[in-house]
C-alpha cells in the first residue's frame, strides 16, 4: 500500500536524510515507486521520483542533497497506472505551483482525469494521486484559498484516501483524511504528517490523530484542524504515545494475528473498491473465459481460498475449475496442459517455492499465468499476465487471516462478474465482517474450553463450507499444535468416526442450504458421546441437535448470494477460536514453532 509523509521545519535545512528515513519507515507497507519533493517559498519545486527501492532511488536521484523547509515523500504501490516514472508520486499541478501525493484509491479517477483535461489542466499520468492535486487546482483556479479548495476537492474525489499537498509562496502544508490512515506529529521546530504511527515515532511521540473528514493545515510550530463538512475548527491537542514501537506496530492489539483479523473489514473494502475500478479485471476475466481448462493453483491457506473460489466459479459462473495444490499440479496435470489453458496462481507472498515451481512448469508448456497475490513486486506478480492485488498491506503474523479473506473476496468478485451477477452487494462486506467478528468474539469463551484440552479433533464442512473447514483445521493445527483434521462432513462416517469417544470435539461449519445433511453428521457424533460444536446462522434444527453453537449474525445479503457470503464469514470464528486456544496453551500465535511466513524452499 502507498505511504505518505510530509514535514515543515522552522529552519531551512537538508531535508533529504529525513525523507530517506521516512521512506525506510514506510517501506514495510509495500511499494514499487519512490518520490520526494521540496517546496521553496518561491522558485521551482524540486521533484525527484522513480521506480525502485527507497535507498536505490534516493542514491540515484541524490535525495540527500534536497533541502528546504517543506517536503513531501511518497511510496507508491501501483493500482491506477503501471509503476513508472510518470505515475510515481508526488505530482505537480498544471503549472508546477503545487505538489501533492496520496495514499489510498480514488475510484472515480478515470472520469476525473477526463474532466481535468477538458477543463484545460495538464494531466501527465494515469495515477489517481495526480487527480488529488488537480482536484484542488480546479478550485484554486476558481479563487478559493487552499483549505476551501481542499474542502471542495474532497467532494469530487470518491474512494478511500489521505493526501498531502503544498503550494509555492506559503510556509505550510495541508493534508486530508478520508478512509485511509493519517496522523500528525509535533516536535520542537517541526510538524509532520504520515500514513501511520510507526512512521513518525522516531521523530516524535507527540501525536495528533486525524479523523475521516478532517483537514490539517500544518506549519513549523503549529497546526489547525478543520472539518470538511462545515469548515469549523476542531480543537485537538497532541497526545503522548508511550507504547513501544512493537506495541504501536500491533495497533493496540496483543498480537499481529488479532490485529490482522480485525483489519479484514477494511482490507475487504479496499479490495472491493479496487476491483470495481481495476483495468486488469476485464482482461483477466476474458482470459479465464476463453480458456479450455482453468486451474487454481496454490498451497496452504491460499489453496483453501482457491478451493472456495472453485465452488464460486461453478455455482455463480457455471465454469468448472480445477483447484490443485501446486506440487500436485506439476505431478498430475502439467504434462497435459498447453497454451489453451490458464492457471490462477494464488499466494500471499508471491514467493512460495512450490508455487513458483508450478509457474515455471506451466510457462514452459505455454499455459497462461494469472495471479491473486498480496506482496507487491513479488515473483508471482511479475510473472502474471494479469493479477488481482489482494490489497491487504503486510501480513506479519504467520497464520494467514486477512489475505485468506481477500483471496476469497477476489474469487467471489470474479465469479459474480463472470456469471453476470450484480457485485454491488459486496459493498456491504466490511459491515458484515465487522458485525460477525463482534458477534462471535462474545461466543468464543463458552466453547474454547471444550476444545483446548484435546490435542486431536476434526473440523467438518460441506459444499461451500468444506474449504472453510479445511482452513479452520489448518489454523487450529498451525497455532494450537493440536492435530485437527479438516474433512468433508459426509466422509466422516467412512472411517474417522471411529476416533469419537466421550467428549471428543467435532466442529461442524454449516451453510444455510446444507442443514439437514449437517444434522445427520452431528447425530453420528453425538450418539457416540462426541461433542458437536456448530458454526452457522441461528437455526432451530442445529440448536436442538448440537452441543454448542457459535452463531453467525444473519446478514442482509440478497437470498441468492447469502450462502456464498455466509461461507466467507464462517472462517472468522475459526480464526478467533484458534487464536484464543493458542493463547490458552501459552503459545505465540504470531510465530508458531517450526513455521515461517514465506516458504521459499522445496
Ligand atoms: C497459512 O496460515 C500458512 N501460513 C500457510 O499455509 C500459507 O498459506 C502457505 O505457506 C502459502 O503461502 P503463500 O500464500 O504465501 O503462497
Amino acid at each position: 500500500m502507498c505511504g505518505i509523509f510530509g514535514i515543515v521545519t522552522k529552519e531551512k535545512q537538508k531535508l533529504g536524510p529525513t525523507l530517506i528515513e521516512a521512506g525506510h519507515r514506510l517501506s514495510y507497507r509495500g511499494y514499487d515507486t519512490v518520490g520526494a519533493a521540496t517546496i521553496p517559498p518561491e522558485g521551482e519545486i524540486d521533484l525527484r521520483k522513480d521506480v525502485g527501492k527507497v535507498q536505490d532511488v534516493a542514491d540515484r536521484l541524490k535525495f540527500s542533497e534536497m533541502s528546504g523547509q517543506r517536503a513531501i515523500l511518497q511510496l507508491r504501490w501501483a493500482t491506477f497506472g503501471a509503476p513508472s516514472y510518470t505515475n510515481a508520486q508526488p505530482h505537480l499541478d498544471s503549472d508546477g505551483n503545487m505538489v501533492g501525493a496520496h495514499n489510498g484509491n480514488v475510484v472515480n479517477n478515470v472520469e476525473l482525469r477526463q474532466q481535468f483535461m477538458a477543463e484545460g489542466m495538464t494531466v501527465r499520468s494515469e495515477n489517481d494521486g495526480e487527480s488529488c492535486v488537480h482536484a484542488v487546482e480546479r478550485y484554486i483556479n476558481q479563487g478559493f484559498d487552499m483549505v476551501e479548495a481542499i474542502r471542495h476537492a474532497y467532494n469530487d474525489l470518491e474512494g478511500d484516501y489521505a493526501f498531502v499537498i503544498g503550494k509555492i509562496g506559503e510556509d505550510r502544508l495541508y493534508a486530508i483524511k478520508k478512509g485511509s490512515g493519517l496522523i500528525a506529529g509535533v516536535t520542537e521546530g517541526a510538524t509532520c504528517i504520515a500514513s501511520d504511527l510507526p512512521s513518525v515515532l522516531d521523530i516524535t511521540r507527540n501525536i495528533v490523530r486525524l479523523e475521516d473528514g478532517e483537514i490539517i493545515t500544518f506549519w513549523a510550530d503549529g497546526y489547525e484542524i478543520r472539518k470538511v463538512e462545515d469548515g469549523s475548527v476542531v480543537e485537538r491537542q497532541p497526545e503522548l504515545v508511550e507504547d513501544t514501537m512493537e506495541a504501536v506496530q500491533k495497533g493496540g492489539y496483543d498480537h499481529f494475528m488479532l490485529k490482522e483479523i480485525h483489519e479484514q473489514a477494511q482490507v475487504a473494502q479496499e479490495l472491493f473498491h479496487l476491483l470495481e475500478n481495476s483495468a486488469d479485471v476485464d482482461p483477466m476475466i476474458a482470459r479465464i473465459e476463453a480458456a479450455r481448462n482453468i486451474y487454481i493453483i496454490a498451497c496452504g491457506t491460499s489453496y483453501h481460498a482457491g478451493l472456495l473460489g472453485s465452488v464460486y466459479f461453478a455455482n455463480l459462473a457455471g465454469r468448472v475449475t480445477i483447484p490443485v495444490l501446486a506440487p500436485q499440479f506439476i505431478a498430475q496435470y502439467a504434462p497435459a496442459v498447453g497454451p489453451e489453458d490458464v492457471g490462477v496462481f494464488v499466494s500471499q507472498s508471491g514467493e512460495t517455492k512450490d508455487v513458483l515451481n508450478a509457474i515455471q512448469v506451466a510457462e514452459a508448456r505455454g499455459m497462461g499465468v494469472l495471479g491473486l497475490v498480496n506482496v507487491v513486486g513479488s515473483s508471482l506478480m511479475r510473472e502474471s499476465e494479469y493479477y488481482v492485488p489482494l490489497a491487504c498491506d503486510y501480513e506479519i503474523s504467520v497464520p494467514a487471516t486477512k489475505t485468506f479473506t481477500n483471496q476469497v473476496v477476489g474469487f467471489l468478485y470474479l465469479a459474480l462478474r463472470m456469471g453476470g451477477h450484480d457485485t454491488a452487494p459486496l459493498a456491504n462486506l466490511p459491515r458484515w465482517i465487522d458485525e460477525t467478528i463482534e458477534a462471535v468474539e462474545q461466543q468464543i469463551p463458552a466453547v474454547e474450553g471444550k476444545i483446548s484440552p484435546w490435542d486431536d479433533l476434526y473440523c467438518l464442512g460441506y459444499g461451500l463450507t468444506y474449504p472453510i473447514a479445511l482452513e479452520g483445521a489448518l489454523k487450529l493445527k498451525e497455532i494450537t499444535y493440536a492435530h485437527c483434521e479438516g474433512m468433508l462432513s459426509t466422509e466422516f462416517k467412512h472411517g474417522p468416526l471411529s476416533a469419537v469417544t466421550e467428549g471428543y470435539p467435532v466442529i461442524f461449519v454449516a451453510g444455510p442450504d446444507d442443514i439437514p445433511l449437517i444434522v445427520s453428521g452431528i447425530n453420528e457424533v453425538t450418539c457416540r458421546g462426541g461433542r458437536a460444536i456448530v458454526i452457522s446462522e441461528e437455526d432451530s434444527r442445529l440448536r436442538v441437535n448440537a452441543d454448542d453453537m457459535i452463531v453467525l449474525p444473519t446478514v442482509e445479503a440478497p437470498d441468492d448470494m447469502r450462502p456464498y457470503i455466509d461461507a466467507l464469514l464462517s472462517v472468522l470464528p475459526l480464526q478467533l477460536l484458534s487464536y484464543k486456544i493458542s493463547l490458552a496453551h501459552g503459545y505465540d500465535p504470531d510465530f508458531p514453532r517450526n513455521l515461517s511466513k514465506t516458504l521459499t524452499v522445496d
